[in-house]
């Protein structure tokens, strides 16, 4: 990736921590640009400084992915600093608020989907608007196994996956004829803070490990190579699609 002309310039929201941090050191040491996005300035400008000090030409944008003005601004940006945007990870996430569907509020369905639904739709408007009139690119959404099958007690977060998956399908075909090719990674219990706050405890953690075909649960870095082939050349016939890293979960 060490050509300028042809080293791919990543954009990677919600980066700052867990998946999307390892996605971010993954594409750093392939030699990409890297442009990492999040809510924390501090993290982010840290982040920004690891990514060069591996040899990446790397930048933070602050974006709130929620915001269509602040998604707009981190993809302009993007292209200001780089000339054009040849990958997008749309990884900023949140579990929400889980527990049983007679406990959901109205409140707690919009901090779910708001994030994870509306924060790719917007993403996925903005890095088309730059890709499409480029005749390439590449993006990944980062789904989940929950948006494949049903989660009892994370009913919010596995339907707002499944948005997702639609919104890649979709994506994918309006994407096609671009030149632009969309799909997602939909992983399994992967350890990040994420799965710390929604498994509350080790307990809970062994729990969803046993349940799986390979007994253990993901690393951050196994889903970063999964990011990785899709989103590059290497997955080039690869589009509409969702690729499940998952330990063997959802081939139960
Ligand atoms: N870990 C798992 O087991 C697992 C399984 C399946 C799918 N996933 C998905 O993988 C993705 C990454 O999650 P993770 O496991 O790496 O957890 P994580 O460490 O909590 O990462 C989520 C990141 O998204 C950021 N974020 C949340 N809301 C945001 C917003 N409105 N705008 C911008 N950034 C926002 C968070 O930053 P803040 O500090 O600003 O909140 C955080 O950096 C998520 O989409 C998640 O749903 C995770």
């Amino acid at each position: 990736m060490n050509n300028p002309a042809t080293t791919p310039v990543v954009l990677i929201t919600g980066a700052l921590t867990g998946i999307g941090r390892a996605t971010a050191v993954a594409f750093a040491r392939e030699g990409a640009h890297l442009v990492v996005s999040g809510r924390h300035d501090d993290a982010g400008q840290k982040l920004a400084i690891e990514l060069r000090e591996l040899g990446a030409q790397a930048e933070f944008v602050k974006a709130d992915v929620r915001n269509d003005d602040e998604v707009r601004n981190l993809v302009d940006q993007t292209v200001a600093r780089f000339g054009r945007l040849d990958i997008a990870v749309n990884n900023a996430g949140t579990e929400g608020q889980p527990g049983p569907i007679t406990e959901q509020t109205a409140d707690k369905f919009a901090a779910t989907f708001d994030t994870n639904v509306l924060g790719v739709l917007l993403s996925l408007k903005h890095q088309l608007r730059v890709m499409q009139p480029q005749g390439k690119g590449s993006i990944v959404n980062i789904s989940s196994a929950f948006g494949k099958i049903g989660a009892p007690g994370a009913s919010v977060y596995a339907a707002s996956k499944h948005a997702v998956e639609g919104l890649t399908k979709s994506a994918a075909l309006e994407s096609v004829s671009f030149g632009v090719r969309v799909n997602a990674v939909a992983p399994g219990p992967i350890q990040t803070g994420m799965l710390d706050r929604f498994a509350g405890g080790e307990e809970v953690k062994s729990y969803l490990a046993n349940g799986l075909p390979m007994k253990r649960l993901g690393e951050a870095n196994e889903i970063a190579n999964a990011i990785i082939f899709v989103a590059s050349d290497t997955g080039s016939y690869i589009t509409g699609q969702s690729i499940s890293v998952d330990g063997g979960r959802t081939a139960l």
